[in-house]
């Protein structure tokens, strides 16, 4: 596929070059019309040998993704150019090109009202459904927003979308939450902004003033929204103060640990669209402002190795050789080295916290957990984070639903609508509000 383009390419220059003595006098509109055809052509070549990457047949709409995947692509090398030259932080460019496609002020409908507002100083936006007839108050979910704890926002389309048919389809009240972001904030800011905002909200006067069943408040996220969302699920189940218990956790292809980056789906997904296995690694390094330096040594576990003696005791918590089944673990082995770089973890201590990693919590903290329902993708990185979760927590005694998805990829879920409108996204978005539907 791409030799050919590259050879359609190298005809095309060929032609330019021949073109290049004067065109006759009385040809000129011609000439002018053929070397914007050489141009268009290669300009094509060219933008088609850089949205064409490798894809498993498997995946949902591979077409489809490529593209999008381009486009995420150049607007992150992009970014890093701005960073480059100093003009920018390259998140807050990346995030400035992800509001242009969509930012949506609050809004209503007959169906939900969207409202805007502050919940004890943290911004949320707020999603209210229609009552169901027979019942005056509403369910309920705390919804908080993926995007390597740096990126998106409740306001964007894909998410005010997302809530939307949720609010609609569960006649619930939908609370996405605003946290603060990378570079503003770092670990452990965006929990802080998260358990303030959901520690309002289920205050009884509250809960009164929104129509809300105290008894079915549930948390949910998706990727590093589902990692907060798992923290503040591990937070508030230890939390004795708490009047209003949370009814369940819904995590959706959630970031779960840093202390391994070659489980089997970080193998095989390393290079995987929209979230290559560096690329996660480095949004690791900057939700804790480490330093970038250390990303290719993390790669190869080196801040996990046997020597760094901080991380011995926890390594056993996400062996997946005993943990995860062997249609996923396929041929893959463990990455373990014997000798690393124990300053990694000297300098950034928080690769070892629970507060990053609730993959690693005592098993005490997994047993008093909710209802969970974790959803996961084939082609993505983080898939086997979220199946190793659900073998913990299923251990500890926890009622889990693990719905796995074989043609799915990460950050599938918010693409539902034309022109980014996959198949997989679409089914993702029903099983996991079906889910909600019948537990919540
Ligand atoms: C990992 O650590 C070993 C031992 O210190 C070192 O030789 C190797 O270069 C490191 N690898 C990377 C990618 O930093
Ligand atoms: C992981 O589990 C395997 C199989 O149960 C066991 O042989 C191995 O020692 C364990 N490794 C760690 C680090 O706990
Ligand atoms: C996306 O939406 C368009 C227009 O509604 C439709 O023709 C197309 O089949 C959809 N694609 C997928 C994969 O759902």
């Amino acid at each position: 596929m791409s030799s050919w383009l590259l050879q359609k390419l190298a005809r095309g220059l060929q032609v330019a070059s021949s073109s290049r003595p004067p065109q006759p006098a009385e040809e000129p509109a011609r000439g002018k019309m053929r070397s914007s055809c050489i141009v268009l052509t290669a300009v094509v070549a060219l933008a088609a040998y850089y949205v064409y990457i490798p894809l498993p047949s498997s995946v949902s709409d591979p077409w489809k993704l490529m593209l999008l995947d381009a486009i995420f692509r150049s607007a992150q090398q992009v970014s890093n150019l701005i960073h480059y030259l100093g003009l920018s932080h390259h998140l807050v460019t990346l995030n400035f090109i992800i509001f242009s496609f969509g930012k949506k002020s609050a809004w209503s409908s007959t169906q939900v009202k969207v409202t805007d507002t502050d919940f004890d100083g943290v911004e949320v936006r707020v999603f209210e459904g229609s009552p169901k007839p027979e019942e005056p108050l509403k369910r309920s979910v705390v919804y908080i927003h993926g995007g390597g704890w740096a990126l998106a926002s409740a306001k964007i389309s894909y998410y005010d979308e997302l809530c939307t048919a949720m609010a609609e389809e569960l006649n619930a009240v939908i609370v996405s939450i605003e946290y603060r972001l990378v570079p503003k904030v770092h670990f452990p800011e965006q929990i802080n902004d998260v358990v303030r905002a959901t520690k309002y909200f289920l205050q009884p006067e509250v809960l009164q003033k929104y129509s809300v069943d105290p008894g079915r408040v549930g948390i949910s996220g998706d990727s590093a929204g589902g990692n907060l969302a798992a923290v503040l699920g591990q937070q508030f189940s230890q939390d004795a103060s708490l009047k209003s218990k949370l009814k369940l956790q819904a995590l959706i292809y959630p970031v779960l640990q840093a202390l391994d980056f070659n489980t089997p789906s970080y193998q095989q997904n390393v290079d995987t669209p929209i979230l290559p296995r560096y690329v996660m690694v480095k949004y690791w390094v900057d939700y804790f402002k480490g330093n970038q330096d250390f990303v290719q040594a993390m790669i190869v576990n080196n801040h996990t190795s046997l020597d760094v003696e901080e991380a011995a005791a926890l390594r056993a918590r996400l062996n997946w050789t005993s943990l995860l089944p062997t249609v996923f673990t396929k041929n893959y082995t463990p990455v373990v080295q014997t000798t690393g770089n124990a300053r990694i973890v000297r300098e950034i201590p928080q690769l070892l916290d629970v507060r990053s990693s609730p993959l690693i919590a005592d098993r005490e903290v997994l047993q008093h957990l909710p209802k969970t329902y974790i959803l996961t993708c084939e082609h993505d990185v983080l898939r086997d984070d979220g199946i190793m979760y659900a073998k913990r927590l299923e251990s500890a005694g926890v009622e889990v639903t693990l719905d796995h998805f074989e043609d799915a990829f990460h950050g599938c879920m918010i693409f539902t609508s034309w022109p980014t409108n996959f198949s997989v996204g679409i089914r993702t978005r029903k099983s996991y509000i079906t889910w909600l539907d019948q537990n919540l």
